[in-house]
């Protein structure tokens, strides 16, 4: 009776106690594995009354321990394992790349003056990336553009090579499309460059180009200063300086004013205040005869700008590497735009 008493009142607030219950009761060698020995001892005529005693002590026991197991669990899941009012882990997801942001970027100002996005290859033909575009036959201005070339062949295209730039674009546009062309030509270009944070083997551009009656320089300065202000601000000052490509006649470089970083510790701006965004010209008389278009009767303007450029001024990025080597700690950070 007092054992049967000790069950019932046992309680246990932890896993050890339930285990302390479990030895002293039930195991062979608790107190009712005793009793069990001892009823092999008592008089055959008193065993059967015994033995009921002891087995309704047995499944009090029991019962008892498997009601004691239940409660430890379920208080357990309310109030020790779980807590509730904590926030849950967060969905680690992906992020656009910052040169990807750029670039949409720039694609969504040029597409509201009315320019259509172009696309070409990037392994490209000598025509396209070179003699199209007025490169003479060995004329020095070919190797100012480190190329990777991949193939000799003596078929119409020339030697094939990975693209310099995105001007094969204007050419592969033109070749197929009358005036009034209106595009911006984003893409991945080649060079043979030593790796270092202010070159790489391989950068993106976009090349834009507009063809049609009466484009003038002013169209040019013009939709080159709306970027600039739309790209980085409205303060953003546009200067032009004379240069020379073999596409272009007149050609210009142009710098904006560098608003976002200043002095030496800013790489892309130097400490002449002005950092250069683009080359840019009026499409030379050639270019447009080569693609079977009639200069008397048209006249455009071309430019091409390094997206990697236009990134580390948006956003403080000193070293080219960083675009490529994919490193999560760089690439997160881009996370809220996109
Ligand atoms: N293709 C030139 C470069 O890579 C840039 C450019 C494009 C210049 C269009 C003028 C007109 O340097």
């Amino acid at each position: 009776k007092s054992l049967l008493n000790e069950v019932t009142a046992f309680t246990a607030k932890t896993k050890q106690d339930l285990e302390t219950f479990r030895l002293k009761y039930i195991s062979r060698k608790g107190a009712l594995g005793d009793l069990f020995e001892e009823l092999k001892q008592i008089p055959a005529e008193q065993k059967k009354q015994a033995g009921k005693i002891l087995n309704e002590l047995k499944q009090a026991a029991e019962g008892k321990f498997a009601e004691l197991t239940q409660l430890l669990e379920s208080s357990a899941q309310t109030t020790t394992d779980i807590d509730l009012t904590l926030p849950s882990v967060p969905n680690k997801v992906g992020n656009l790349h910052p040169l990807t942001l750029t670039k949409y970027r720039i694609i969504e100002i040029f597409e509201r003056l009315g320019f259509n996005v172009a696309d070409g290859p990037e392994i490209e033909d000598d025509w396209h990336n070179f003699s199209a575009l007025n490169f003479p036959p060995d004329h020095p201005a070919r190797e100012m553009q480190d190329t990777f070339f991949i193939e000799k062949t003596n078929k119409e295209g020339g030697d094939v090579l990975l693209r310099t730039h995105t001007s094969n674009v204007q050419i592969r546009l033109l070749e197929k499309q009358k005036p009034p062309v209106r595009a911006i030509m984003p893409g991945r270009v080649y060079r043979n460059e030593a790796i270092s944070a202010r070159a790489h083997c391989f950068f993106h551009q976009v090349e834009g180009l507009y063809v049609d009656r009466n484009v003038s320089f002013a169209d040019l300065k013009q939709t080159l200063f709306h970027f600039a202000k739309e790209m980085y601000g409205k303060d953003i000052k546009l200067r032009l300086r004379p240069s020379f490509f073999p596409f272009t006649e007149p050609s210009a470089e142009i710098d904006v004013t560098c608003l976002i970083c200043k002095g030496e510790g800013c790489v892309v701006c130097k400490r002449s205040g002005w950092v250069e965004i683009a080359g840019a010209g009026m499409v030379h008389p050639n270019v447009l005869r080569n693609c079977g278009i009639d200069p008397e009767e048209f006249t455009g303007f071309a430019f091409g700008m390094g997206i990697e450029r236009v990134t580390q001024l948006r956003y403080q990025v000193n070293d080219l590497r960083l675009y490529s080597e994919n490193d999560i700690r760089f690439l997160r950070q881009f996370h809220t735009e996109g």
